[in-house]
């Protein structure tokens, strides 16, 4: 049962934010709150080493490739590592979906949740120096304790994650996140080695005047997309791409705008996944006011049939998904 909700100040400190979020619910074990714990020290380690990308031997491909068939770069490898030991250890966590592994890890504990996550989103940017980021969605365990993780546990719907967030190594280092109650952005005060409270209850604008995607690809974009790309020059709008979805999510989450990743002749679900990039995006943007569409259904009300699916996906201010949807 939840209580009167209390608003914290800018600058309260992560760990009182999410105290004080765990004493308004009756009954709660602070199991969540602690894996919400574990994701932020782990999120202070791999900012660390992307911090010292330059200066020691992190940066480049290693050699292997991941379950999409892409590259995998150093600190694809080393982000994982971090992340699953951080959220493997606390008991929390009963089974761990990840962008860098083939088939879902499944702990042997009895841990309530399950997490999807990609460890390091935009990992073409991270050797020259651009912002990239960590996404992951946490769900509920649907087996019985004691029993092995079966699928029902694992292909959830986006609308059953129980919190979702990302972290945003920038010009700053930020963790946003929600729980299904609003969504809250804190920065990481370097000397200090916390988050604070910095963007609380973010809401995105429902208009926007900037496109991201990338228009390098728009030769094999359906007819309808086309249109819509020149509708934003039509109404001279501000295009802006990155190559690190969560860099381009959070910017137009901050001033308004829509990303798009189309279906392509090459690929007809696109490129981003389902389970570690979309849903979690789709959750924030919905707690903000936003919108998150694969052009024809919610991305939360889609059923995932595998672990690495991918989908197209629109996401950002209401009116400018909705418009696309039109197209
Ligand atoms: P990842 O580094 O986790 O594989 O994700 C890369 C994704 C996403 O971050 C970005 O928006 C998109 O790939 C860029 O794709 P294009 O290079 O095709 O634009
Ligand atoms: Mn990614
Ligand atoms: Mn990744």
């Amino acid at each position: 049962m939840e209580t009167s909700r209390i608003a914290l100040p800018i600058g309260t400190a992560l760990d009182r934010f999410i105290k004080n979020n765990q004493d308004q619910f009756q009954y709660t074990t602070g199991e969540l709150s602690q894996l919400l714990r574990d994701i932020a020290l782990a999120s202070k380690v791999v900012n660390r080493e992307i911090n010292k990308a330059g200066l020691i031997d992190i940066m480049g491909a290693i050699g292997s490739q991941n379950s999409g068939g892409e590259q995998q770069q150093k600190l694809d490898v080393l982000a994982n590592i971090r992340f699953t030991r951080a959220l493997s250890k606390g008991g929390e966590v009963c089974a761990l979906i990840s962008e860098e592994t083939e088939s879902y890890v499944d702990l042997n504990n009895e841990g309530k949740y399950v997490i999807a996550i990609d460890p390091l989103d935009g990992s073409s940017n991270i050797d020259v120096n651009v912002s990239i980021g960590t996404i992951f969605s946490i769900y509920r365990r649907k087996s019985k304790i004691g029993q092995p993780i079966s699928e029902q546990d694992i292909l959830q719907k986006g609308e059953e994650q129980v919190a979702a967030g990302y972290i945003l190594y920038g010009s700053s280092t930020m963790l946003v996140y929600t729980t299904g109650h609003g969504v809250n952005g804190f920065t990481h005060e370097p000397s200090l080695g916390e988050y604070f409270l910095s963007h609380p209850d973010m809401i995105i604008p429902q208009d926007g005047k900037i496109y991201s995607i990338n228009e390098g690809l728009s030769n094999s974009f359906s007819p309808g997309i086309k249109k819509y790309l020149q509708y934003c020059k039509d109404q001279n709008y501000t295009a802006r791409y990155i190559g690190s979805l969560i860099a381009d999510f959070h910017r137009n989450l901050l001033k308004g705008g829509i990303y798009l990743y189309p279906a392509t002749s090459k690929d007809s679900n696109g490129k981003l996944r389902l389970m570690y990039e979309c849903n979690a995006l789709a959750f924030i943007v919905e707690q903000a006011g936003g919108k998150g569409t694969n052009g024809k259904e919610r991305i939360l009300a889609i059923q995932p049939t595998s672990l690495h699916q991918r989908t197209p996906f629109y996401v950002g201010s209401w009116n400018m998904v909705d418009k696309v949807e039109n197209f």
